[in-house]
């Protein structure tokens, strides 16, 4: 193996760049002496509204909690339908079955291994009933056509959801991500583009009554202080130490867009007939993942290691196979899914990956 590795991710290096900035934010926040629900996390839904171009923005615990609170939002509940992707690392089957919802699943189209209007309609065509919500995931930083999308949920009088948790700051037509679905969710998973020290969520909309449901929800119900008015209430704040380090790093999370495709662009150069990489032609990308496709997977990860570079798989399970005790997926046609988790994996990108380090993973993808 090279002496030198190239890590998959080093989520110090960030860290360390902005460590006295994010001093000096927490040192606000514990001078203020106000720690939750307060001015930094008003601040931080104000600007990330501006941001994303929505009316609201409503910031939860995490990224599961978002998808959870926005399903039950728009009416998914015990005995519901929800049809997604199985591709995505099992989120949205978390939170659907966390409202004893069914998730349905919808195969991804083979070039953007995301979900299509194609396979949306087949899989909708195939229900006897029609389900509560569609949950689109722009999986690995790229955008689904989510403008067809919305036109095939509203058709057919369904409601949709985008998960932008790897996709923030991803743009089609001069629009974010984030703002074409009825309501949309992100994660501040410390690895995602914009990511924080810690966990934490946000929920987008434009629509007045399902903000307010999910404010309302994600702090017991409340329609005011101790006094319970909604249904499926539960806790999930976002802290303010929180929302103030995502307030340092959001008008940042552009140009660390940019940089992370840069990058891939560089690798990409170096594309020969066995890797394939899924994002090549996609204009909305963020540099989320660099995931490519390889014909033998294990036998290019391991030359890549052999060469120092580390490499991960997003996912190498699909939804529809995880061993869920109590939950047995119907039966569909996912031939794309499960080439996919067989086909799949992932180069390091991340914004503060040296020149050194680049160049190390260009010669060795061109000697795998
Ligand atoms: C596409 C997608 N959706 C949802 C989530 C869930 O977010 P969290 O880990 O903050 O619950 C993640 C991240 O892990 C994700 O990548």
């Amino acid at each position: 193996m090279a002496e030198i590795l190239v890590p998959f991710n080093d989520l110090g290096r960030g860290t360390r760049e902005l460590r006295t900035q994010i001093d000096s934010v927490i040192a606000r926040v514990v001078s203020s002496g106000w720690f939750v629900l307060g001015p930094e996390h008003d601040a931080l839904e104000y600007e990330l509204s501006e941001y994303l171009g929505v009316k609201h923005t409503i910031n939860v615990g995490n990224g599961t909690d978002a998808l959870e609170l926005a399903l039950a939002a728009v009416g998914v509940k015990g005995g519901s339908q929800v049809v997604t992707v199985a591709n995505a690392g099992a989120y949205t089957t978390t939170a659907a079955l966390l409202l004893g919802a069914e998730p349905v699943y919808c195969d991804v189209d083979a070039t953007t291994l995301l979900m299509s209007v194609e396979t949306l309609e087949t899989t909708l065509a195939s229900l006897a009933e029609k389900p509560q919500a569609i949950v689109v995931t722009h999986l690995y930083g790229a955008l689904a056509p989510i403008n067809e999308l919305v036109a095939v949920a509203h058709k057919h009088n369904i409601a949709i959801i985008e998960d932008c948790a790897q996709s923030l700051g991803a743009t089609v037509d001069g629009r974010r991500g984030g703002s074409f679905a009825d309501i949309s969710t992100t994660s501040f998973y410390p690895t995602k583009n914009l990511g924080a020290l810690g966990d934490g969520g946000a929920v987008f909309t434009n629509n007045d009554e399902l903000a307010n449901k999910v404010r309302r929800m994600r702090q017991y119900g409340w329609a005011s202080k101790y006094s319970i008015e909604f249904d499926h209430g539960k806790n999930s704040r976002l802290d303010e130490i929180q929302a103030a380090v995502l307030r340092l790093k959001l008008p940042l999370l552009d140009k660390q867009n940019d940089r992370r495709k840069d990058i891939h662009s560089i690798y990409e150069k170096e594309n020969d007939a066995d890797i394939h990489f899924v994002n090549s032609a996609s204009e909305s990308f963020n540099g989320h993942l660099a995931v490519v496709i390889s014909k033998n997977r294990e036998k290019t990860r391991s030359a890549l290691l052999d060469a120092g570079v580390k490499t991960d798989v997003h996912y190498p399970i699909p939804d529809h196979k995880q061993k869920f005790p109590s939950f047995k997926p119907r039966k569909s046609n996912l031939e794309v899914t499960e080439w996919a988790a067989e086909s799949v994996f992932s180069l390091p990108l991340f914004p503060e990956l040296t020149p050194n380090e680049i160049d190390q993973v260009v010669e060795a993808l061109a000697n795998c």
